[in-house]
């Protein structure tokens, strides 16, 4: 029934695009699929409760242990360990399968797991960079090769989405998420989690998900991976949540605890967050995991901090006391550190743990077994997954390029730089230009640098005779061994390159270490020296575009006057050079729009557009009001939503169905969008809501509705819009959800800035 009314939506979808209208923001391979969430089936909770029943303790306490490839031995599979992750190696996955099912004593499979985040071998964009393309169907293609790659070695879970909302560009991890909104977050996290798990995660191409970090870890103090956070619940609720919650919901069967405090209370120990929300208000019926040696860091650590040993937040006295914290709080499964499982028997003696809760979390996890078919199909398929024709594949190849290219950004493009003519002699230079190791992103899965299409491969494809030069070098240092005095210390060997090209391309940005987890920054500008090379070539006279790799937003304060054209291109994948040169000379319009405040400079962070008003909004020619002495501007630099194209498009004619709606009801806004330019082209047409009088100060905007179309020159295309009460109401500081009646403005536009608006009464 359910799914006849799916596809009849379909149907009645296509015949709207047809006619010039289209309803926003839905991918189209997303709507095909039902969410896999539903009630639990009946046959399996019996499968578990009578596995559950021959279960002694002990083999309880293994299941909820998860370890790494580096600790497990065949003596854990033996005793029924529940979980390993980061092993990759399908012939010794099979051993310890074969170990676990032939030689544990109730047969129960292993779950093997692994962070495939943007690919495991055809590895895509970064997420941040997926969500510039601000078309779910590019997450849902990246999860669905993920996926299907992840299985084929053997894996059944992916350590993904990482749905991080995020206002920190200093953090490194801002790369693995959708950026600082969580509508477009929510819209990426429910396409990834459809991609990789299909209607039924048990089918041999699928793997279930796990969202994370739970919750708010995208908001460290002073942007410092791994450090404290304190958030009020309403922030918690309206900013961080959502994107869990849309992931929860499509169907997303297990999630990882945070490292970090939440208002003191670390996310692995945080029994609201982990129980009180995800567990009963959502309804999840799946498991936790914890991060890796999270249990372990809930201890305090002694005077003398341990060479070896993780400790730190001081909620938990020792072990036992982590375990106790844990496992009470709502985790089920204990990653790395072995707390739960070595002091179980004990915490139970001493009625500090229950029987009850130890069942609840041994019961989740079979159940994810059991629903991942991997009772019925524990093994892999060694020589499959040996052949290297089952990674890789020309189509997979193909998306990740579409995807990088549609993840672009044409930042700025003064007197239509870009595109260059690929007949004209092309120089690309920079410590970036060629390195394929760079453009895998901070987490390349299985990717390999050789497999890479470096920007000078992609450029010399289409244009003939392009050159290379480095002019100076960035280091791919971890973090111990990090000295910023040797990023690009200066420029050099560029002037013949410059000399013969007509045009240059100059490949700037951060190195892959960089970005990712332990690799916040302290500074947004571009490392060393590289400003250098933009000075010489814009010495030379020459036409040329900076093409941006990097996994953060930067400052480009003084980057954007001194450069005509600026196109980010984040770190783009193993396909990362082919779509730059199909961007940059034309094949391909770039649509993409930043889904991260760029701010001016660093002083401005955190800064993003969903904020909330203050009693002094920002007036830069007075003297008492919120903003900074010494900039005459509160603006960023690149607000959310920007993004430039080839042609220019017009946002016009917003219209709502009724300027009154109840409480109950629902709205239509549409507005129409026209290609006023003479190329073909992708805008993202967007619609915000600001509610302009409340009982807790609202942002100043919030994004809730999308679309990107296609329109050929002069082609107008009209976009609908749902609005309900989900769009207006909001989460207070009791964590209730609260539409409280009066005026919305509804705003739409082509970013952030939109000014386009209508005003709408909701009614009580
Ligand atoms: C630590 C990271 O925080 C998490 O994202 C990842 O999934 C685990 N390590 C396992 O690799």
């Amino acid at each position: 029934m359910r799914r006849v009314a799916i596809m009849v939506a379909i149907v009645a979808l296509s015949a709207i695009v047809a006619s010039g209208v289209i309803a926003a923001s839905r991918s189209s391979d997303e709507a095909a699929l039902e969410p896999t969430r539903g009630a639990p089936d009946r046959n399996i909770e019996r499968k578990v409760d009578a596995l559950l029943r021959k279960m002694t303790l002990e083999e309880k306490l293994q299941q909820i242990q998860l370890l790494s490839d580096g600790q497990v031995t065949d003596d854990d599979a033996r005793k029924g360990v529940g979980g390993v992750f980061s092993l990759v190696d399908p012939q010794r996955i099979n051993e310890l399968q074969h170990i676990a099912v032939e030689q544990s004593r109730l047969h129960i499979p292993i779950l093997f797991a692994y962070d495939t985040i943007h690919g495991y071998r055809t590895i895509f964009p970064i997420p941040l960079g997926t969500a510039s393309s601000f078309d779910p169907d590019v997450a849902f293609k990246d999860a669905e090769i993920g996926a299907r790659e992840s299985a084929t070695v053997g894996l059944k879970q992916i350590y993904s989405p990482m749905v991080d909302v995020s206002h920190e560009p200093r953090w490194g991890r801002i790369a693995e998420g959708g950026g600082e909104d969580p509508y477009l977050g929510s819209a990426m996290a429910a396409a990834r989690v459809k991609g990789a798990q299909g209607r039924d995660y048990s089918a041999s191409n699928k793997v279930v998900t796990s969202p994370k970090h739970l919750a708010a870890y995208g908001q460290p103090e002073g942007g410092r991976d791994y450090n404290t956070t304190d958030m009020s619940e309403q922030r918690l609720r309206n900013l961080y949540l959502p994107p869990f919650k849309a992931a929860i919901d499509a169907g997303a069967d297990t999630s990882m605890c945070s490292f970090n405090a939440i208002n003191g209370v670390p996310g692995c120990a945080n029994r609201h967050i982990e129980s009180e929300i995800l567990k009963k208000e959502w309804g999840f019926d799946g498991f936790i995991e914890s991060d890796y040696t999270a249990v372990a860091e809930l201890r305090a650590c002694p005077p003398q901090r341990p060479a070896e040993g993780s400790c730190g937040h001081g909620v938990a006295a020792d072990g036992p006391d982590a375990a106790a914290l844990a496992l009470n709080a709502g985790t089920d499964s204990e990653m790395v550190s072995t707390n739960i499982r070595d002091f179980g028997r004990e915490l139970l003696g001493q009625r500090r743990i229950s029987m009850q809760r130890i069942d609840d979390a041994v019961r989740r996890i079979l159940r994810v077994k059991f629903r991942a078919g991997l009772f019925e199909h524990p093994y892999v398929d060694v020589a499959k997954a040996q052949n290297e024709a089952s990674f890789l594949t020309p189509a997979d190849r193909a998306a990740a390029r579409r995807g990088a290219a549609r993840s672009m950004v044409l930042l700025k493009n003064a007197g239509g730089t870009l595109p260059l003519d690929p007949k004209k002699k092309t120089a690309v230079i920079g410590p970036l230009g060629d390195s394929g190791h760079d453009m895998l992103g901070p987490w390349w899965g299985r990717g390999r640098d050789e497999d890479a299409v470096t920007v000078f491969d992609g450029v010399a494809a289409q244009s003939p005779g392009a050159t290379f030069a480095e002019g100076c070098d960035l280091p791919n240092t971890e973090p111990a061994a990090y000295d910023p005095a040797q990023d690009c210390p200066s420029i050099s060997g560029i002037d013949a390159a410059i000399a013969g090209a007509d045009q240059i391309v100059l490949a700037l940005g951060e190195p892959r270490e960089m970005s990712g987890e332990a690799a916040s920054r302290s500074v947004l500008d571009l490392p060393g020296k590289q400003e250098d090379l933009i000075a010489a070539a814009k010495a030379s006279g020459k036409p040329f575009v900076v093409v941006l790799f990097n996994g953060r937003p930067l400052a480009l304060e003084d980057v954007a006057p001194q450069s005509p054209a600026i196109l980010e291109a984040w770190f783009g994948g193993v396909e990362a050079g082919n779509a730059v040169a199909d961007v940059v000379f034309g094949k391909v319009n770039p649509g993409g729009k930043l889904p991260v405040s760029f701010p001016q400079r660093l002083g401005q962070v955190p800064i993003y557009y969903n904020h909330e008003p203050t009693g002094r909004p920002c007036d830069a020619t007075q003297k008492y009001n919120s903003r900074y002495r010494d900039l005459p501007t509160c603006a960023p630099l690149y607000e959310f939503g920007y993004g430039l194209s080839y042609t220019s498009f017009e946002v016009s004619n917003l219209q709502l169905s009724s300027s009154r709606v109840s409480r109950h009801g629902s709205v239509r806004a549409s507005v129409d969008v026209r290609n006023t330019g003479s190329r073909e082209g992708d805008e993202v047409v967007q619609l915000y809501i600001h509610d302009p009088v409340a009982s807790i100060s609202q942002p100043v905007r919030r994004l809730r509705g999308f679309e990107r179309v296609t329109l050929k020159p002069g082609e107008k295309r009209t976009v609908t819009f749902t609005l309900d009460a989900s769009d207006f109401g909001f989460y207070d500081n009791t964590g209730r959800f609260v539409v409280e009646p009066g005026r919305i403005d509804v705003y739409a536009g082509n970013s952030s800035s939109a000014t386009l608006t209508k005003p709408l009464t909701v009614t009580g």
